[in-house]
């Protein structure tokens, strides 16, 4: 039983005439020459309560309105005017004359209309629980839940059944810093919250449990870029006895279904797939957006030799690229938009952006307009238009420079040229990324670190290359992307024994400290431990794509800032000295903090 018979935003005229009793907030409250008007608002959306004047006290009570009262409307539903109708609301037709009002909680003056727009996300975060009373955030909120469902639901019929993993647990191999908890019980000893539960739900695969997941709670203490939060979900699974092509095929219908569920939106079935190799060699990324049609010209080779410093020293270079990227219609670009795509690149350090625009091919080199042309030969010339497919109106960039630099930068300029001169669809790419290199050097260590982590199989045949060439040995990981975001990711792991050991002697880490970190897996991986494999999505990344919020921030209820702080309840903050005590901690910059605050006191 409710104290409501229906919700504000559901009525409509099929209702007409009925007495309904409504509870929700005070959207609005207008007053019009005797008349009172108030939008009533609940979880479902808005409906407009009149209050004529003929019941004095009702009205006085109406009067003092404001807004975000809670409140309680016993009235009756009246077709409005065909004059008075609102098509902008869904309750729009009618309009709920009040017999009966009852505040049921006042409420101080809200420091934002819940309806403005712009808010600024301090005010936002720091007030979330009126901000999520908005319409925009409940639909957030209730598309999360639908979704979180609709995986529920497909992970049950496929006979998964989801265990709970430890929070309070050891270092997890994910590769980013730990959020550490420290233990009163032993001193100087610390938990790590995980930043996923890889290593528990392979060892549930090895108790034989089969089909597992869990929508569960990782922790990542990295530098948080748009997409990222410190504290996020995973929808975490795990297999034992499929191949890493029956993983995908079921994964991928999982995300199918989904968006079907959910969104009423079909995605390509099956999902196309693209090598690692491939990824990075046309669109300079391993979570190419397809919806974006331009794709990188490889010029490595033909620039070795070409006259042109720019080009011929990164060509050389040992991990050095030259790519072009051909833009259709481009040549009508100013001066001004080139140099400000100029500027853009040079965030992610590129030195420069050549260019060619190509006005009229049949004229030679008449027919190109370029800073640079003038330093390539006709052979290289002859091949960047070639190999371009180069047509009159176009305009070919270049990057030239460390491969990295280059995937970043064009990568870059790609999705952002693509999106605003028309080069991109706007529908849903989902794509495989799969044939992952298995590790991936780090130079400022100088040895090999795991791409995925280190409890990646490698592809059937690629055991030896291991010690003879990890450089070349490929994974069986595989990413899923969607319209350039990577939403999930996974592998194959390793079951034997033999195998895990010739990786970490390529991971340059001893038997000691395999057995120091990772022993309680290893140990259990000697019991017959089954062929297994897996998938985590990113739920919050997959949420923000299908509400189409701008920022992942609007799909979780209490989010942190980009500096990792919860605006609501002020957290992190400081705590007493008594329980710094009793966890056996003592603070390295207590004096110099003091210092701070007396200071900011001042
Ligand atoms: P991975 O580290 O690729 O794999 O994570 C899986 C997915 O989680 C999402 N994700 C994030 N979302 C928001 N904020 C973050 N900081 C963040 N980090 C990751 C991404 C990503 O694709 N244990 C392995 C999975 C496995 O092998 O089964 C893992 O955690 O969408
Ligand atoms: P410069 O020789 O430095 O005057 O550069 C000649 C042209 O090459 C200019 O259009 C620069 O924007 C461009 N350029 C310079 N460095 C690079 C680079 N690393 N990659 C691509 N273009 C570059």
């Amino acid at each position: 039983m409710s104290m409501r018979s229906h919700f504000c935003g559901l009525l409509n005229k099929s209702q007409a005439d009925q007495t309904v009793t409504l509870c929700g907030w005070v959207n609005r409250r207008r007053d019009h020459g005797g008349v009172i008007f108030v939008d009533l608002r609940d979880k479902e959306g808005l409906v407009q309560v009149v209050f004529n004047p003929d019941d004095a006290a009702m009205f006085e009570l109406a009067s003092s309105l404001r807004n975000e009262f809670c409140v309680k409307v016993v009235g009756r539903v009246s077709l409005r005017d065909a004059g008075l109708v609102n098509p902008k609301l869904a309750t729009g037709e009618i309009e709920i004359v009040c017999k009966e009002l009852d505040i049921l909680n006042a409420s101080v003056t809200p420091p934002f209309q819940l309806d403005e727009e712009n808010l600024s996300e301090t005010t936002r975060l720091t007030h979330r629980v009126l901000d999520l009373r908005r319409p925009q955030m409940q639909y957030n909120m209730k598309l999360r839940y639908k979704t979180a469902m609709a995986i529920r639901k497909f992970l049950d019929a496929n006979d998964f059944i989801d265990i709970e993993t430890p929070m309070l647990t050891k270092s997890t191999p994910e590769g980013a810093r730990d959020y550490l908890v420290p233990s009163r019980v032993h001193d100087g000893e610390f938990f790590a919250l995980p930043q996923s539960p890889q290593l528990f739900k392979q060892m549930l695969m090895v108790a034989g449990f089969d089909r597992y997941y869990q929508i569960v709670k990782c922790f990542r203490d990295e530098d948080l870029r748009a997409d990222r939060q410190p504290e996020f979900t995973q929808v975490d699974i795990e297999t034992s006895f499929m191949s890493e092509t029956d993983i995908r095929a079921m994964f991928e219908g999982m995300i199918r279904g989904m968006f079907k569920d959910v969104l009423n939106i079909e995605l390509a079935n099956p999902f196309p797939s693209m090598t690692y190799a491939d990824a990075m060699a046309l669109y300079g990324s391993d979570k190419p957006d397809l919806r974006v049609k331009l794709q990188f010209t490889e010029l490595t080779d033909v620039m070795k030799t070409v006259d042109f410093k720019v080009f011929n020293s990164a060509a050389n270079m040992e991990d050095g690229r030259v790519v072009a990227l051909r833009v259709p219609n481009g040549a009508e670009l100013s001066r001004s938009e080139i140099d400000a795509y100029t500027q853009f690149v040079a965030i992610y350090g590129a030195r420069g952006l050549a260019y060619i625009k190509v006005n009229e091919l049949e004229k030679g080199r008449d027919g190109l307009q370029s800073p640079i042309v003038k330093n390539i030969d006709d052979a290289a010339l002859t091949q960047i238009l070639e190999r371009t497919g180069a047509q009159n109106g176009d305009i070919i960039f270049f990057g030239a420079d460390k491969a990295k630099i280059v995937n970043d930068a064009i990568g870059a300029l790609r999705i952002k040229i693509g999106h605003e001169k028309g080069h991109a669809s706007q529908d849903w790419q989902p794509l495989w990324v799969i044939d992952f290199p298995m590790f991936e050097r780090d130079d400022e260590a100088g040895r090999w670190t795991a791409c995925h982590h280190p409890f990646t199989a490698p592809k059937d045949g690629h055991e030896d290359l291991l010690s003879t060439n990890p450089g070349q040995c490929i994974a069986k990981a595989y990413d899923m992307v969607l319209n350039g975001s990577e939403i999930g990711g996974g592998s194959v792991r390793i079951h034997r024994e033999e195998v895990q050991s010739k990786v970490f002697r390529a991971l340059n880490i001893n038997a000691e400290e395999a057995q120091e970190k990772f022993g309680f897996l290893l140990d259990a991986l000697q019991y017959g431990a089954p062929p297994h494999g897996g998938i985590a999505f990113g739920l919050d990344r997959i949420v923000t794509m299908m509400t189409g919020a701008e920022s992942i921030r609007d799909v979780i209820a209490f989010p942190k800032t980009q500096r990792a702080q919860c605006l609501l309840t002020q957290a992190p903050s400081p705590v007493d000295e008594k329980q710094l005590r009793e966890l056996h901690i003592r603070l390295r910059n207590t004096e110099a903090k003091l210092a701070e605050v007396k200071r900011d006191e001042a």
